[in-house]
């Protein structure tokens, strides 16, 4: 397998009022060629903080402090390159809410054929084509009338459909998106999470899901990274990691997922407590205060990810405690 995108130790830092804080720490990972990794973990985990580094599009105060991104080039090597190089060449992101992400001041067509446009010379023409044929690529129905719309005259899917069909506009060879369906109803979540499947599939591009919801991972994605408090804890192929979690962490969010078929008697668990203020990381393993199965060494727990299985790594310093009880569902 080539990899495609690879990030090495990428950190965050945001300083305000005087504090810094660090809401991504040592961050890795890589997904290869036409795969799908899924990034997933809590609110404030540093899920969207990621993504937005790669692209350089940090907010105002926050900073890379240390990593590496590197990129495949067509020669076959991977080289370290700067985020803001390859925003629109190479990488493209499809966020959450599409309406703050598509210009209410231009038509569908042209946000799309500006994209096209920027990324490769071509006439006015040649791009409002472009244009039309991303929309009926994306599911689109009635392209031509649909490019004429304003992005306020479409509904929520639509939209979304719109800023994949911009994303790809540039013909990217990874796609970043965060959330891009919490937004929708789930019908149309699950049209929006097959069309990006189909994509990924046809045009053999890469992508970077992130999400707070594993069932959605469990659909999407071939590889997984679990962040908690600002780090990668588990990662690995979606089954061992969903089926045979070997982190506490990941294991309380895979029991905490709804399940069809779930009993009467099996109450929803959710994870005790809440994750720790970037302000305030707890020293050791960030889980420990809140994972069950915690020693007292947890507190003292290096951060190190720890290969146990084939690819499937691990923080967990005790991932024997999890091989003691059954997993109850996974998605
Ligand atoms: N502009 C900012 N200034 C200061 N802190 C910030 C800023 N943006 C995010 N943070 C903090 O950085 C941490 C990581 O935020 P991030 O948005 O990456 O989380 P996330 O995993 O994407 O969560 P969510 O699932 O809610 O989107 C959080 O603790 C958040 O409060
Ligand atoms: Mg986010």
């Amino acid at each position: 397998m080539t990899t495609a995108l690879e990030v090495r130790n990428l950190s965050v830092e945001i300083t305000r009022h005087g504090h810094t804080i660090r809401p991504v720490d040592d961050v890795s990972l890589s997904v290869d060629a036409g795969d799908c990794l899924g990034l997933v973990g809590e609110s404030g985990a540093g899920k969207s903080m990621t993504l937005k580094a790669i692209l350089g599009l940090l907010p105002k105060g926050a900073r890379v402090t240390s990593g590496e991104l590197l990129l495949h080039t067509a020669e076959g090597t991977l080289a370290s390159i700067d985020p803001i190089s390859v925003r629109g060449h190479g990488i493209s992101m499809v966020f959450q809410e599409p309406m703050t992400a598509l210009n209410p001041t231009r038509r569908v067509v042209d946000i799309i054929a500006d994209g096209a446009r920027a990324h490769r010379d071509m006439s006015k023409s040649e791009a409002h084509e472009t244009a039309v044929r991303l929309l009926g690529e994306v599911g689109v129905p009635a392209p031509e009338r649909r490019a004429r719309a304003w992005p306020h005259q479409l509904s929520g899917g639509l939209r979304q459909r719109v800023m994949i069909a911009m994303a790809l506009a540039t013909e990217p060879d990874v796609l970043l998106c965060d959330e891009p369906t919490t937004a929708l109803d789930v019908t149309v979540q699950d049209q929006i999470l097959g069309l990006l499947d189909r994509i990924r599939r046809e045009r053999g591009l890469s992508i970077i899901f992130v999400t707070h919801d594993l069932a959605v991972i469990g659909q999407v994605a071939q590889e997984v990274a679990v962040m908690y408090a600002g780090r990668v804890v588990e990662t690995g192929p979606v089954r061992p990691v969903l089926d045979r979690s070997l982190h506490p962490y990941t294991n309380a969010l895979v029991t905490s997922i709804p399940h069809v078929d779930i009993g009467t008697d099996q109450r929803l668990r959710t994870i005790e407590g809440a994750p720790p203020d970037p302000a305030n990381f707890p020293p050791g393993c960030r889980f420990s205060p809140r994972c069950p199965f915690a020693q007292p060494d947890c507190t003292r727990a290096e951060h190190v990810l720890v290969e146990q299985a084939t690819d499937h790594r691990t923080a967990c310093i005790h991932p024997e405690a999890l091989a003691s009880i059954s997993v109850e569902g996974s998605p």
